[in-house]
């Protein structure tokens, strides 16, 4: 299977993760300092598959296509897609079909991230060339998900978002497809929220006797559509990083594996890993504390974060309680009005101005 190629959905709405998404695209949001997209890019690659076709949107696709460029930074060649609307997962495999060309691909949702890669998995398909592959992992709350039935081993039924789950084996966004599915997709009719579902297509291939294979994940997997997910995503991804200081320290105390990107200063400051402070970033008379990213040219003045996403050009100062699972969007500030000790707990879009009472 030598032409495999790779189409990554990265159009859609974005709507769980307003308002960080009304101005940017959900898969740029920044895990451990990378967009969540880059992840599936270079998974993709490390599996060999380097003919990539990105699915985009009109409001978002201009930003996608600046930060991914034409795919020589990841070793990969991206062709990009516009979709006019998020009309589903399996109407987006129709509008790539041309550049799918009839052969087989491999399907990964811009939004999702697997810890150990998916070179495996590509493989198995390479091997035994079902006309689908499908991944599955147990959740506990499958009804968020597709979710899949077996019966011994083999799939029998999958469900999109089941109010009542058959099982808690849900549909990881990892999907490998030979030209058949272009027939599924066309065959469907979309669901009960307009969508063209992909996974009722699977299940036309299921209902019309077609090979279709699962395997289930090893290692941690992550749909990062919502704000606990991408936080979850972020501590996850941390939780691997190696220590790297090559900012500037100034009285400061850097414990465990902690990523100081260069360009970046700290003073007074106290960092405890696993976290990662990104390049033009000051963070002055401050804690930061275990599982948190703090994006470029952040400030953090007087105060104490911890387990959180600080995205670029944002500045926390001043605050008396520390700040804990939060994101901050771009260019947010967060300063102090008065005073009210509480921990705070916020989701906030980009060029956003917070004042805490
Ligand atoms: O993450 C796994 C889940 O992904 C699966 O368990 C579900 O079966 C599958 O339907 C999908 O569910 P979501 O509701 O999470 O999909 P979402 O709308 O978030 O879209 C996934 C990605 O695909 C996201 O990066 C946006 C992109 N997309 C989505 C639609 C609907 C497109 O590019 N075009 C679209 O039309």
């Amino acid at each position: 299977m030598e032409n495999l190629k790779g189409l990554i959905l990265s159009g859609g709405a974005g709507t769980r993760l307003r308002p960080i998404t009304h101005t940017s695209a959900k898969q740029l949001v920044p895990v451990a300092n990378k967009p969540v997209l880059f992840y599936g890019i270079e998974a993709l690659v490390e599996a060999g598959v380097e003919d990539i076709g990105i699915i985009i949107a009109p409001e978002t696709g201009d930003e996608i296509q600046t930060a991914a460029g034409d795919g020589s930074q990841f070793g990969a060649r991206i062709t990009y897609i516009p979709q006019e609307a998020p009309l589903g997962l399996a109407h987006a495999v129709l509008t790539a079909e041309e550049f799918l060309q009839d052969g087989p691909f491999v399907m990964y949702l811009g939004d999702n991230l697997l810890r150990d890669g998916i070179t495996d998995l590509v493989n198995a398909f390479r091997e035994s060339g079902p006309d689908a592959l499908i991944l599955l992992t147990r959740v506990p709350d499958p009804e968020h998900y597709g979710v899949a039935e077996l019966n011994d081993e083999r799939v029998v039924r999958l469900i999109e978002k089941p109010p009542e789950p058959p099982s808690d084996l849900a549909l990881v966004g990892v999907y490998m497809f030979g030209p058949v599915i272009f027939d599924a997709a066309k065959a469907i009719e979309p669901s009960g929220r307009g969508e063209l579902e992909i996974t009722d297509a699977i299940q036309w291939l299921i209902d019309s006797g077609r090979s279709v294979a699962s395997r289930t994940v090893t290692g941690w997997w992550k749909d990062t559509g919502q704000l606990d997910d991408m936080l979850e995503a972020n501590r996850l991804v941390l939780e691997d990083i190696e220590r790297q200081v090559e900012g500037e320290l100034i009285d400061s105390k850097v414990e465990g594996r902690v990523v100081v990107q260069d360009g970046a200063r700290l003073e007074r400051a106290v960092v405890r890993g696993p976290a990662i402070i990104g390049a033009g970033s000051r963070i002055t008379d401050a804690y930061i504390g275990p599982y948190t990213s703090i994006d470029a040219n952040v400030t953090v003045e007087r105060a104490e974060v911890e387990h959180s996403i600080l995205l670029s050009g944002s500045s926390v100062t001043d605050l008396d309680s520390r700040m804990e699972a939060s994101l901050l969007g771009k260019n947010v500030t967060l300063c102090r009005g008065a005073t009210l000790p509480k921990t705070l707990r916020m989701i906030v879009g980009d060029n956003a101005e917070i004042k805490i009472p």
